[in-house]
């Protein structure tokens, strides 16, 4: 396919593109020719043409390509960038917020990758527990960028705090607490330059004081809000829970291709996917590893632990990975644990999600 400079070629997943001849970016990240972009399902993709250029498209089932005029990356998030890039302290925090679908992972990845193209030393911080781009789903998590990304979810997380939950609202103080957890780790290191923290797409009216709280865990020096067309804003509702911190509005792009629930359910499971490539079923002995909390216990000898997302953890409490509990033998008093996690952890918590044989989230019956 060719398109003509100042244009924008959008491709929807599953499928790869490869720039050919010409010059392009994504999110201002300069492409490099014959380099194969993948571009997961669910997912859309602006290639930005700055000189006449020639792609090669492969494209799955329900993918497509097309062609629009002009960029599809608001002014405003220039705008942004300049505001951020002006701030003078360092490091320089921001915070993205906006209902789901509304750009913030792109926007993140915008600024993300016009500050590392100035030399700048960025962490990234991502609290979107549901569509996490960092850490494996229902984690909060952060990564040191060093290099423009077409993708965040290619980067490998620095540290993660396990929450167990997809969404914050079942899990409001754990949330708050693994982003007061990961910013004093990122800003224990003095070589960073800015901070973006990206966050999760809860929009309600119950959704604001979390948010509020959220903002308390960072202090960000921008909050910067994703609007929409939708009325009343979500950005409007955040206002005035966010009185302390400098606010700017920024546009949720209009080429945004929004998911069904279960587009961000399967694009989760790529994400949980990822996590658990070349697992296997371990087995812990109960006496040899710590069963975080008494609810826990609880699950396990009330037999409802099965399918259970866990986090395993090393004796120096370090997150190792997640786990998913296939059985409890109750004779030898051992759990067994689908993970890719090699080393023997010496504790457990377990989360609230539960993953099927196939990695897919089974949805919790509602209780009598
Ligand atoms: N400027 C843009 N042009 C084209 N597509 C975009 C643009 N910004 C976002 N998208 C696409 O729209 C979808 C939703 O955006 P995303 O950044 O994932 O939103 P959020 O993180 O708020 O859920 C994604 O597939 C994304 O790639
Ligand atoms: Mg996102």
């Amino acid at each position: 396919m060719t398109v003509g400079k100042g244009k924008t070629l959008l491709v929807d997943g599953p499928a790869s593109v490869t720039l050919t001849a010409g010059k392009a970016e994504v999110f201002r990240f300069q492409i490099r020719q014959a380099r194969k972009i993948v571009i997961r399902e669910g997912k859309r993709l602006p290639f930005n043409v700055q000189e006449n250029a020639s792609f090669n498209l492969a494209l799955g089932a329900e993918a497509q390509a097309q062609e629009v005029e002009g960029d599809t990356v608001p002014h405003s998030w220039q705008a942004a960038y300049q505001t951020l890039r002006e701030t003078p302290k360092k490091p320089a925090a921001a915070m993205v917020f906006g209902r789901v679908d509304s750009g913030k992972t792109s926007f993140c990845t915008y600024l993300v990758n016009r500050l590392v193209a100035e030399g700048l030393k960025v962490a990234l911080l991502d609290e979107d527990l549901g569509q996490s781009d960092v850490g494996p789903p229902c984690t909060v998590a952060y990564t040191n960028v060093t290099k423009p990304v077409t993708d965040l979810f290619k980067l490998k997380p620095a540290k993660v705090f396990f929450v167990g939950a997809n969404t914050p609202s079942l899990e409001t103080k754990k949330t708050s607490q693994g982003v007061t957890y990961l910013t004093q780790e990122i800003l224990a290191t003095p070589t960073v330059d800015y901070v973006i923290v990206n966050t999760d797409g809860w929009a309600t009216e119950e959704a604001v004081q979390f948010k509020a709280d959220l903002a308390e865990a960072v202090k960000p020096d921008v909050v910067f809000c994703l609007q929409g067309e939708e009325l009343p804003t979500f950005c409007a509702m955040l206002g005035d829970a966010l009185a302390g911190f400098r606010q700017e509005r920024v546009e949720s792009p209009v080429a945004i291709r929004e998911r069904t629930r279960e587009k961000r359910r399967n694009l989760r499971e790529l994400g949980y996917a990822k996590y658990f490539e070349n697992g296997r079923v371990k087995v812990y002995a109960l006496n040899h590893i710590t069963v975080e909390n008494k609810e826990s216990n609880t699950l396990i000898w009330q037999r409802r632990a099965e399918n259970l997302l866990v986090a395993l953890y090393d004796g120096s409490r370090q997150f190792m990975g997640v786990g998913v509990i296939r059985d409890v033998d109750y004779n030898r008093k051992a759990l067994k644990v689908f993970t890719a996690v090699q080393e023997k952890p010496a504790s457990v918590v377990f989360g609230k999600i539960r993953l099927d044989e196939n990695l897919r989230e089974i949805p919790e019956k509602a209780s009598a």
